[in-house]
């Protein structure tokens, strides 16, 4: 069975009217927002991607210390070899551009020695610093793309094989690729339709956090989830257990599902749990 891709925003699909005056350009790209996973074999010319760098670059940055790098490949060969190392996902492949988000204290260090001081900043706080800075700079990329008509993906799995992708792409210690970001023109047939969120009011608080419409909520959510038919094809197996019959499989079975089994949420996740001493071998330091 096919299903129609709603081509709607956010906007649209849960029906929110803002007053005309609201609906700017921005808002109706951040609201039209998908991740697509398939390219055109099509370059972007140097002056959109000056455009995307720049927007990046314009990003908030903590306390204007800039600890992020972005580093652009386009390199065949490289984008082949970070594709694989990404869990094989092939639309880095096929992406003109990959651009690597990078959480960097390396030149913070490597200033404060220059200018004859002795880093103390050895801490957890400046690893998260820096990988915060590193996604806001991605997500102005990841706007800034798609406003000019492109689409793309972010590639976390590009944890998956820190080391190997820090020798790849010679990172100095202190540097290390938080996220990737696929960008290109988008091929046809890719689109599933702007992705249902979680209801408002299960992820958006006032004043204080509330679970009180929770479960009222969760149970919607799933519906809604079910509806689309999101897990079919998808569902992850009970490790060692075996199906309950009747449970419904929505989004809280597929996260609760995936929650027990991380394998499922990050490929290769196995690797991804020595992160901290992977990180201190890359240069960060996590008292
Ligand atoms: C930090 C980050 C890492 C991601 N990594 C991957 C990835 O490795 N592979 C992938 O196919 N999608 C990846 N995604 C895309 C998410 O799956 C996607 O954003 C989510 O399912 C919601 O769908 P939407 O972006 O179309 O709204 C990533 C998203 C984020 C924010």
């Amino acid at each position: 069975m096919t299903i129609a891709v709603n081509t709607a925003s956010r906007l649209e699909l849960e029906g929110i009217n803002l007053p005309s005056d609201l609906l700017n350009q921005t808002i109706e790209t951040l609201t039209a927002h998908e991740s697509i996973r398939g390219f055109l074999p099509k370059p972007l010319s140097e002056g959109v991607l000056e455009a995307i760098i720049t927007a990046a670059r314009s990003a908030p940055t903590s306390s204007n210390l800039q600890a992020y790098s972005i580093i652009i490949v386009k390199d065949e060969q490289r984008k082949d070899k970070l594709a694989t190392l990404s869990g094989n996902q092939n639309f880095i492949r096929e992406a003109p551009v990959f651009l690597l988000f990078c959480a960097d204290i390396y030149r913070l260090k490597y200033v404060t020695a220059r200018q004859g001081h002795k880093f103390a900043a050895e801490t957890l706080e400046m690893f998260l610093l820096a990988a915060v800075d590193a996604s806001l700079a991605l997500q102005n990329a990841l706007v800034a793309a798609e406003s000019l008509g492109l689409v793309s993906c972010p590639v976390g799995s590009i944890r998956n094989n820190p080391k190997v992708v820090a020798e790849e792409l010679t990172l100095p210690k202190g540097v290390f690729v938080v996220s990737g970001l696929a960008i290109g023109f988008e091929r046809e047939g890719m689109r599933r339709g702007v992705k249902p969120r979680l209801p408002e009011q299960v992820t958006v608080h006032k004043e204080t956090y509330s679970t009180k419409v929770l479960d009222e909520k969760l149970a919607e959510y799933d519906q809604t989830m079910i509806s689309r038919r999101t897990y079919d094809g998808r569902r992850v197996s009970l490790a060692g257990e075996p199906e309950k019959k009747g449970v419904e499989y929505g989004w809280c079975e597929h996260t609760a599902r995936r929650c027990t089994r991380p394998e499922t949420i990050a490929v290769s996740a196995s690797l991804r749990m020595n992160l901290k001493q992977v990180l201190e071998e890359l240069g960060f330091s996590l008292q």
